[in-house]
């Protein structure tokens, strides 16, 4: 399979180290409008083809799949002419900045019949795939209630480098260059993270999103620093379980770390993810009288990466797709508006 990669910034080498080590997959053109970045990463994993526009690679052709990894705002427009060129597309995270964006993305690769993934890398976690299993075999009961937070600290620590001159980051603090800042960039992934975890679809949101001052008038050079930083979210779930979300970039402490808790009538499950790895932990039976917890051993499963792969050799769809995360990109919408309503909101309405 021959891989065009789109975007050759930060994330790009994630994408090029993962897709180059599957067997078969040639890493075969690479694109990127800053010409410095996309010669980078083609020198570093042995890219031949390199282009400066979408346009120009798609002119050119030899490609079976892309990976779609450019800025947010750039994935609609963008993914929306590799579909149109019969492409298939890991899109990266979130699908668009909007649900009415994201559903017109999912259409159009459905009604193109092609292969079309969204990069939910904790897909990628094992102990998230157990936790799951083991909620839709019973062996938890009926989920009553759920914790989930996905907590960064770079905005207090330098780890990842240092987002007062960093473009990287610097977009990500900003709406003007297409961010919704914490709820945009990593609530998909948390929601994703508790939602699919616990097997449950989401009915009612509340949300409340914070921005603090950061900068002399909240600005750095172009940059409007006015997206959020945290949001805490109340949830109701489809089978009338509670739900609580949270993220922030000023979790000091916690460079990356999501946690899920999952609390059913017969027993627990809490899954923490963090850079040191992840890990799975149970209380059920007896040992919920006296709340005795048991680590497990969660094995391994195939990444994003190769099940992308598997799917468009295959031709057999794979999740998640496109349209899960549409409908994921709605929840984020209704977030922003009942945190400016201060009002609890359903997805099932079309407009509220
Ligand atoms: N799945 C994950 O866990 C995860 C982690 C990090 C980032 N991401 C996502 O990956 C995407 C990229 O993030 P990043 O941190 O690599 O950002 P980045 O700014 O480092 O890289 C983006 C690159 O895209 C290029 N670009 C912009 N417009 C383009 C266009 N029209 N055509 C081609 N290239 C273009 C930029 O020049 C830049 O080099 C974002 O959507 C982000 O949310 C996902």
């Amino acid at each position: 399979m021959r891989l065009l990669i789109l975007g050759t910034g930060w994330m790009a080498q994630q994408h090029a180290r993962q897709f180059g080590n599957i067997e078969g997959v040639e890493l075969a053109g690479a694109v990127d409008i800053e010409p410095s970045r996309v010669d980078e990463l083609s020198d570093t994993y042995g890219i031949p083809n390199r282009f400066t526009s979408l346009e120009d690679a798609l002119t050119w052709g030899k490609f079976d799949a892309a990976a779609n990894i450019t800025p947010d705002r750039i994935h609609h427009p963008t993914t929306m002419k590799l579909i149109a060129a019969g492409k298939p597309v890991l899109c990266e995270k979130p699908l668009a900045e909007n649900y009415v964006k994201a559903s017109e993305m999912a259409d159009a690769a459905e009604r193109a019949g092609i292969i079309n993934m969204v990069n939910l890398t904790y897909r990628n976690v094992a102990p998230l795939q157990k936790a799951r299993e083991m909620v839709l075999a019973g062996e938890i009961g009926a989920v009553k209630h759920v914790e989930a937070s996905y907590l960064q600290s770079w905005l207090v620590s330098k780890f990842w480098g240092d987002w007062r001159t960093d473009p990287k980051w610097l977009w990500r603090l900003s709406r003007g260059h297409g961010s919704n800042g914490v709820l945009g960039d990593v609530g998909i992934h948390i929601l994703d993270f508790a939602s699919y975890g616990a097997g449950l679809d989401i009915e009612h949101v509340f949300c409340r999103l914070k921005t603090f001052d950061k900068a002399p008038d909240n600005r750095i050079g172009e940059y409007e620093l006015d997206a959020n930083d945290s949001f805490t979210m109340a949830l109701d779930f489809t089978n009338g379980a509670l739900g609580v979300v949270h993220a922030s970039r000023w979790a000091t402490g916690h460079l990356n770390e999501l946690r899920l808790r999952i609390f059913g009538d017969r027993g627990g499950i809490e899954v923490v993810h963090n850079l040191k790895g992840s890990e799975l932990k149970v209380c059920i039976g007896g040992n919920i009288e006296d709340a005795l917890w048991k680590t497990l051993d969660s094995g391994s499963v195939p990444t994003n990466y190769q099940r992308f792969v598997d799917a468009v050799r295959s031709g057999v769809p794979a999740e998640p797709s496109f349209r899960h995360a549409a409908e994921l990109q709605k929840v984020l919408d209704l977030a922003v508006v009942a945190a400016e309503r201060r009002a609890e909101l359903t997805t099932h309405a079309d407009t509220q």
